[in-house]
């Protein structure tokens, strides 16, 4: 890692000029929810070497981990206040402003990471980035976490076995409905309540990526992790349109320059982790992970996939089929 962390400096010095002097350096504050140790974390620090390394006298970057300053819920509203700059809240998190991001959350649609890959590169994924400029939000990139996993107080090997549990979710939908269609009970809880949750048993389980339960310790209170892979996390990392249009256009090409090397390394720590976390998770002997039959997988994904049809209206037909072209 600290290797791959020396060439994103190397590659930011050869790309950002020398600053420009100026009077005060504007301060970013980046408030997110995960650990410092997570791919969205350490893409976030990153991001603040670079710019306080090379811009420093012009911008200053503060990060703000863990739900110090604010969680998920609550940071995009301060953002429109002008309390914090920058977020990069996960793309369940948007559906106040747009129902297109939805479409991230539609349960066994992108077959994997190199998927999501190739559709927030193609124009239908680009365009989303200007989503929610109408409300003020500007996206500035898309940052991967990973594949999401199911965990639990009881081994959950075919969609019955969810049956009447309680699972927290992040403030989605789509993601409600995805749980629904288990028969299971959705709650709409922040991150930062997930773990006393889970340990209070308030909860019966949730879907997370493997770094997230490896860092927040979810794997030490949930004695099942299904390995289903059921959905993708990623983040869209933004700012607000007041602020971004109020900085010199050199300004913002540099921190966009700063921001697409950190988000380059942060994916690269999220398909590291997504093994090295999965790994730490089974040597703990915590928690146990359940592999699913090609027939037990199957059986999800037909108890699932009727989301699909549900928010295809909200989300849009042409967006889903674009994304689906990315599978092939
Ligand atoms: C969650 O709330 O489970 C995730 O969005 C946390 C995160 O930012 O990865």
């Amino acid at each position: 890692m600290r290797l791959i962390r020396a060439a994103v400096l190397g590659a930011a010095a050869a790309a950002l000029a020398a600053p420009a002097a100026m009077a005060a350096p504007t301060v970013i504050k980046f408030s997110h929810v995960v650990a410092e140790n997570t791919p969205k974390g350490r893409a976030a620090n990153a991001f603040a070497d670079i710019v306080n390394t090379f811009m420093g006298d012009e911008v200053r970057v503060e990060v703000y981990p863990n739900s110090q300053l604010y969680n998920d819920n609550k940071v995009l509203e301060a953002m429109l206040l002008g309390d914090v700059q920058m977020a990069a809240p996960s793309l369940s998190k948007f559906e106040r402003y747009t129902k297109k991001l939805q479409v991230f959350d539609l349960p066994f649609l992108f077959r994997d990471i190199d998927a999501v890959d190739r559709f927030i590169a193609s124009p239908a994924g680009q365009g989303l980035l200007a989503s929610m400029e109408r409300k003020g939000i500007v996206g500035l990139g898309y940052l991967h976490n990973g594949m999401k996993q199911l965990s639990a107080s009881r081994p959950l090997r075919v969609p019955a076995d969810a049956n009447g549990l309680k699972f927290r979710i992040m403030s989605s939908d789509v993601i409600a409905a995805q749980f629904e269609a288990v028969r299971a009970t959705p709650l709409k809880k922040p991150f930062s309540e997930v773990f006393t949750l889970l340990q209070t048993k308030a909860i019966d389980g949730q879907e997370n990526t493997w770094s997230n339960i490896y860092s927040k310790k979810f794997y030490e209170v949930q004695p099942y992790i299904t390995e289903s892979n059921h959905g993708y996390l990623g983040y869209m990392v933004v700012t607000s349109k007041e602020f971004w249009n109020g900085l010199p256009e050199a300004t913002r090409a540099k921190l966009k320059k700063a921001l697409d090397i950190a988000i380059e390394y942060g994916n690269q720590v999220a398909r590291v982790k997504a093994g090295t976390d999965r790994a730490a998770i089974a040597r703990s002997g915590r928690s146990e992970i359940i592999q699913l039959t090609d027939e037990q997988r199957a059986q999800w994904v037909e108890a699932m996939k009727p989301v699909w049809k549900k928010f295809e209206r909200e989300i849009g037909e042409d967006l889903i089929e674009a994304a689906l072209r990315a599978n092939e």
